[in-house]
């Protein structure tokens, strides 16, 4: 098996791993693979690509099974996406959050190589009244009850019929041009851009077509959130990544010479909507000028920006912010929103520099 050097990453558990990426990883359009963030529940498993296999059941006209020669005789696509883990910047929220507690890495954006799961499914007759379809993935272990015992579990998420028909979801063998690594899920996983990591099923081994709602661990109880129904309190799982902006640089603390020209820039990224504009503020939140967006809108890949900034002339110190917008109208808060819990933390985050005298 292929395990990779841990100083490019950063621990954050050790039983199960879990590491994030270094800030350098704001620093590149593409997140390389020694960089990008490993977020496990469960120990990865130890597969073998001769022996692995993907199986479709449940409600379907017959159950099928692909092995990995099988999926390769399918048309591939290779899609850019940014996965970040519903997780991600947990950190900001202090002690009131439980959980892993990530900073900003738990995010990352690669290549992502693979069969288009419609391609899959088109060999299948789904019964028409299949709502949902559960991902399993082959890493298992024991959750705890509310009995004080525990339950044996593998990993496992469901997509409505119609997201996992949609363009761009498949199941993944390669990575930034090269074969999955175990890491992030050899050899296949489902990949589901615009949608928190949670929904991307690693170490895929079957596919269960089902006529309700899953109602699984990873659906219910973890990666998900209240909502109120007409004054009912509902539990629903998360879905698409909430619109969030990150400064790369400068970097928090950093020293700026007084009346230098300084290019303040970072990425963007809006789960199911495109960037629209991007807005910088360097006298902490008083007044927003738009930035420039560099390269062209990418559906589900993060956007880069940037802002040239005029150091004032004066010493001292201030509070730079980045404040992104979809086409769709949403605007990355100022606060969180606790009614997400210790997820989906996208409230604009402030990078303090000191003006320093210019020399
Ligand atoms: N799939 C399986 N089988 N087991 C897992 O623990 N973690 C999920 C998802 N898929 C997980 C999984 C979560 S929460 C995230 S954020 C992404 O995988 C992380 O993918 P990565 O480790 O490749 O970065």
């Amino acid at each position: 098996m292929v395990r990779r050097k841990t100083s490019e990453l950063i621990v954050r558990q050790r039983q199960p791993d879990n590491r994030e990426g270094l800030p350098t990883i704001f620093n590149a359009p593409m997140t390389p693979t020694e960089w990008f963030f490993v977020r496990n529940h469960f120990d990865v498993p130890d597969l073998d690509a001769q022996s692995w296999s993907l199986r479709v059941e449940g409600a379907v006209d017959r159950s099928h099974c692909w092995g990995l020669d099988d999926l390769r005789s399918f048309d591939q696509q290779t899609v850019v996406a940014t996965l970040e883990c519903a997780g991600n910047s947990r950190a900001r929220l202090g002690d009131r959050a439980s959980g892993v507690p990530w900073q900003q890495g738990a995010i990352g954006t690669a290549a992502w190589s693979g069969v288009p799961l419609t391609q899959l499914l088109d060999e299948i007759d789904i019964d028409d009244n299949v709502e949902e379809l559960v991902f399993v993935g082959a890493d298992r272990g024991r959750l705890e009850t509310a009995d004080g015992g525990s339950v044996q579990t593998p990993y496992a998420r469901s997509l409505p019929v119609e997201k996992a028909l949609s363009d761009d979801v498949m199941v993944a063998t390669g990575m930034n041009g090269e074969a999955l690594i175990p890491d992030h899920g050899y050899p296949a996983r489902l990949v589901v851009p615009g949608w928190y990591g949670m929904a991307s099923v690693k170490w895929l081994v079957r596919i269960v077509a089902i006529t309700g709602r899953f109602q699984g661990y990873f659906q219910t109880e973890d990666y998900a959130t209240w909502e109120y129904d007409d004054d009912l309190a509902v539990r629903r799982p998360l879905s698409s990544i909430a619109v969030k902006s990150h400064i790369g640089s400068p970097i928090d603390g950093q020293r700026l010479a007084a009346g230098q020209t300084v290019t303040i820039e970072g990425f963007a990224w809006g789960g199911e909507g495109n960037i629209e504009a991007v807005e910088v503020s360097v006298d902490g939140g008083d007044t927003y000028n738009d930035a420039d967006l560099i390269d062209s809108p990418h559906r589900h890949g993060w956007q880069r920006w940037s802002y040239t900034w005029a150091v004032p002339k004066n010493p001292g110190e201030t509070t730079l912010l980045s404040r992104a917008r979809t086409d769709k109208g949403e605007v990355q808060p100022a606060d969180h929103d606790w009614r997400k819990g210790a997820y989906a933390v996208n409230m604009i985050r402030p990078v303090d520099v000191v003006i320093k005298p210019s020399e």
